[in-house]
């Protein structure tokens, strides 16, 4: 049996305000289930947008983009922020993270959010916070710096906590705006390295963008932003 597209894109159009032309107009995309998918492109090409739009921070103009079945753009906002809190982890390209609390309270923030976070993540871990205490070592966050404001860490520390508070609870799609920008490149490949391990285990479908193309071994398929793009075709690729 074919394995099932996890994200269907048709006909879609986005348009930021005061814009007289589309950011992003896709035609056709499909993702299977468990992909782990390299995206790509020129600063300004529409890469955040595009994970905006997957994540049902933005709404398209025109067209579908339905995740697990469910068509985004049909959803009355509060049921997309839930959709979003239950079924996605987001790794900012800017990490969100909240300043004033530690290291901890921060992976644990999508479970306050998502009963079915929370149960997953009790499920894998005995508690919540044994599950996040579990995923912050693994990403090399030591027990030292858990009650730590985030404010005192590095970036690259930083983007790594980013990282667990996306992967706790188990959500089907994980989305990773350029998280390993700040990092050098031994740390770069051990952070990718544990992303992938993590999202396998889960089995999460995963959506990483970056610029840096020497990463896109380890992935089951790269996408060229342009070329899907029907907007913007006459840029200039990087
Ligand atoms: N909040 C916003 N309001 C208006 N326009 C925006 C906004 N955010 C992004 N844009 C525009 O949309 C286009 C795509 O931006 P986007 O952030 O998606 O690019 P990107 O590919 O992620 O770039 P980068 O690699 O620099 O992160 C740009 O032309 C940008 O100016
Ligand atoms: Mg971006």
């Amino acid at each position: 049996m074919a394995t099932p597209n996890i994200i269907e894109i048709r006909d879609l159009q986005f348009t930021w305000p005061r814009q007289s032309a589309p950011c992003l107009d896709i035609p056709h995309l499909d993702i299977a289930a468990g992909e782990r998918i390299f995206i790509h492109g020129p600063s300004g090409s529409g890469k955040s947008t595009l994970l905006g739009l997957l994540g049902g921070i933005l709404v398209p103009q025109r067209g579908t983009i339905s995740v697990l079945g469910a068509a985004l753009e049909r959803l009355p906002a509060a049921a997309r922020d839930r959709f979003r809190s239950d079924h996605i982890g987001f790794v900012f390209q800017l990490f969100n993270l909240v300043p004033y609390l530690p290291v901890i309270e921060n992976v644990v923030l999508p479970c306050r959010f998502s009963a079915r976070r929370r149960s997953q993540a009790i499920k894998a871990g005995v508690s919540v916070r044994a599950e996040a205490v579990r995923l912050l070592l693994h990403l090399d966050i030591g027990a030292e710096l858990l009650e730590r404001p985030v404010t005192e860490l590095s970036v690259g520390q930083q983007q790594r906590v980013a990282a667990a508070r996306a992967l706790l609870g188990r959500p089907e799609v994980v989305v990773a705006d350029e998280p390993t920008s700040a990092l050098d490149a031994d740390r770069q490949a051990a952070f990718l390295r544990l992303l992938l391990q993590e999202c396998s285990a889960a089995g999460a479908t995963l959506l990483f963008v970056s610029h840096d193309r020497r990463l896109a071994g380890e992935f089951t398929r790269e996408i060229a932003l342009p070329s899907i793009n029907a907007a913007r075709t006459h840029e200039t690729v990087a």
